[in-house]
């Protein structure tokens, strides 16, 4: 199995991510970290305090995390596409169990990493905050961590861009700053951005045979998905993304991604903001940008 700490911003498809690790056999989800992103950090920690008591993992620690990105001032939340109350608003109740770990989302980080030295994968699928945090306060935490599997970018490979501008995918536009501190660092990071999550789409019909067939769990995700899926209708026709569980299903099975290596950067300020950007072979550049950093790899293709 592969141990994992998932940080989200619950979030439709971050719920459909968690559910996945709850029951997929091959996960050990050792916690859960909360930041801002589709909600508020208030909203998001209610939201994965309700679901792990919906799905039934109430071993598994929850830790609140960042209210806000770094350096960028916020840009709003994402109503218009996971709903008010960031899980499509079909009135999920707040868990009665809301015990929250102590520890702030980045010290729990920092803890896990050390208890589990050399094993954990880190799964962020919001805005990577926490997970700078966690590397500004303890710079040896990448010598513990296994790997970062996240949610985030946009690198074009599609011929198209963002989703928060023509090239920032949101998880990075949120916070561009604590993007780079990750991309930077000396660990190896996967991005799972849109390249391949544009790729990755539930049918109605798939969604609706969920919510026939899969139990108490299956109706709640369809249900929750009906505002996500309205919001992308008009871009895929029919049917959604799934960005989260993809992150998720690459941490667990790397080999259903084609990966392309080399070392990225994230673009902090100015009409680029958020853009992700990958140094390949053939790229002249006699800037210092791109001086003793380590290739990373993103995800071009997937099965
Ligand atoms: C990402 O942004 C959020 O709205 C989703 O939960 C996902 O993590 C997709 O760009
Ligand atoms: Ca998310």
């Amino acid at each position: 199995t592969t141990k994992i700490l998932f940080d989200t911003d619950p979030g439709i498809d971050d719920a459909m991510a968690l559910f996945m690790l709850a029951r997929d056999p091959r996960a050990e989800l050792v916690g859960i970290t909360t930041v801002f992103g589709n909600a508020s950090v208030d909203t998001t920690t209610r939201n994965a305090l309700s679901l792990r008591e919906r799905f039934g993992i109430h071993h598994v620690p929850v830790a609140r995390g960042a209210a806000r990105a770094i350096v960028k001032p916020s840009s709003g939340y994402a109503d218009f596409v996971h709903g008010q109350d960031g899980l499509g608003d079909v009135g999920t109740a707040p868990a009665e169990n809301d015990t929250l770990d102590g520890r702030a989302a980045a010290l729990f980080i920092i803890e896990m990493a050390r208890r589990y030295s050399g094993e954990l994968v880190l799964v962020p699928v919001g805005p990577l905050t926490n997970i700078a945090h966690a590397l500004q306060i303890d710079p040896d935490l990448p010598r513990h961590v296994r790997g970062v599997v996240l949610m985030g970018g946009a690198f074009g490979t599609l011929g198209h861009g963002g989703n928060m501008s023509p090239v920032a995918e949101a998880n990075i536009h949120g916070d561009p700053h604590a993007a780079d501190l990750v991309a930077t660092a000396d660990w190896p990071v996967t991005f799972v951005g849109l390249d391949v999550t544009h790729q990755i789409r539930m049918s109605t019909a798939y969604l609706d045979e969920i919510g026939r067939e899969g139990g108490v769990h299956g109706h709640y995700i369809r249900g929750i998905t009906r505002f996500y899926e309205r919001f992308y209708e008009p871009r895929t026709g029919g049917g959604i993304y799934s960005h989260d569980a993809s992150a998720v299903a690459c941490a667990l099975d790397p080999s259903l991604f084609t990966l392309r290596h080399g070392p990225v950067r994230v673009v902090t300020d100015g009409i680029a903001c958020g853009q992700t950007i990958q140094r390949l072979p053939g790229h002249p550049d006699p800037s210092p940008h791109w001086d003793g950093i380590r290739d990373q790899a993103v995800c071009v293709g997937v099965d």
